[in-house]
């Protein structure tokens, strides 16, 4: 067995998809140096944790999250370096099913990244579909782990039931869990509020990874009802929840007013006193630098409890992964 030089977390990290997915979010390859810029940022201000999975970046664009993130590793020269965790996720692809092709997908996306992956994840379980698959997969996970490929093990979109048989498993193979990743916001309370995965986590010693902590842009406050909306599913799907989480969005507004933060950083203040490392996506400098902002600093009980109670009442939530697992 390997010994392994302990991963090291902070508080908040930072997200990537958009970075890689030209569909959903926008990205183009003109947007590489304004990257490479919030890359440099997050990192000099202490937020060294990045996520990307081995899927961002489809057709031309396949592989692009990983590339960029190992090109801006590279080239970051300043305080924290040390400290930089990447963090992938493998994808559970119907053509991948076998414990020797999860240490392939690892070591290609190492070769993009150009370095040793640190922390790899499954990126969703096939539990709900496919129960066959997941066996192969998890052995793989594993296998990557004792092989000394990766710092460190994690889950993606895994509820609490399946946290536990997966956990009970690697413990067998003495592969600890790192973390489990799932959608948490003031407008995707489920996992913890429902599924009570944060005890679960607790209990096993697992770090809670938020992510779309920002609910996809929803609770920077820039979209209002009768304004402008992105394009594509986003805007689609901010148009059904906008006018059901008025009153939250209006909570936040005056909690971010009486504090002199924006809602953005009382919004990710928020996954922080939950107790999870909320990874928000920046695509520029302006927003990586207010949602840095978040850290130093902490909502008190009484503002949490208010969010909570708006959280709770708002009348339509995020829609859950189709893959997150009870
Ligand atoms: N495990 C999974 O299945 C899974 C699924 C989804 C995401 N993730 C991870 O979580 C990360 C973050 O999630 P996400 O990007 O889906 O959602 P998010 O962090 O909730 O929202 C990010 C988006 O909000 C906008 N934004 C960010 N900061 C802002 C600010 N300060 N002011 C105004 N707008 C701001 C940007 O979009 P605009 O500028 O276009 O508005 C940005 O792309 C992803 O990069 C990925 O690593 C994982």
């Amino acid at each position: 067995m390997q010994t392994f030089q302990k991963l090291s977390l902070p508080n908040m990290g930072c997200g990537t998809w958009a970075w890689g997915n030209q569909l959903l979010w926008g990205y183009d390859e003109s947007m590489d140096d304004q990257l490479q810029a919030v890359f440099n940022l997050c990192v000099s201000n202490g937020v060294t944790l990045f996520d990307t999975g081995d899927s961002y970046g489809t057709g031309r664009l396949n592989g692009r999250s990983e590339r960029l993130l190992g090109q801006f590793n590279r080239e970051y020269v300043g305080s924290n370096r040390e400290n930089i965790c990447i963090a992938t996720k493998l994808a559970a692809y119907p053509w991948r099913w076998t414990r020797q092709s999860m240490v392939k997908a690892c070591q290609s996306s190492a070769q993009r990244l150009g370095k040793n992956v640190d922390l790899v994840q499954m990126h969703w379980s096939t539990a709900n579909y496919a129960p066959w698959q997941e066996r192969g997969l998890l052995d793989g996970l594993a296998d990557i782990y004792e092989q000394g490929l990766v710092k460190g093990v994690g889950l993606s979109n895994y509820g609490p039931k399946r946290l536990k048989q997966v956990q009970k498993k690697f413990a067998q193979r003495g592969v600890p869990i790192t973390t489990v990743q799932v959608q948490y916001s003031l407008l995707s309370t489920y996992p913890v509020t429902q599924l009570q995965l944060k005890d679960v986590c607790d209990e096993l010693g697992i770090k809670l990874i938020a992510y779309s902590p920002l609910a996809l842009g929803l609770l920077t406050g820039k979209y209002s009802v009768g304004g402008f909306f992105p394009k594509g599913i986003r805007g689609l799907l901010f148009r059904q929840i906008l006018p059901g989480a008025r009153s939250l969005l209006a909570c936040l507004q005056e909690v971010a007013l009486s504090r002199n933060k924006t809602m953005s950083q009382v919004a990710i203040n928020w996954c922080i006193c939950k107790g999870t490392i909320p990874i928000p996506g920046a695509k520029t400098v302006e927003q990586a630098r207010e949602n840095i902002g978040a850290l130093g600093w902490e909502l008190d009980c009484g503002e949490i409890a208010e969010l909570d109670k708006a959280a709770a009442s708002a009348d339509k939530k995020m829609v859950q992964n189709i893959f997150q697992t009870k």
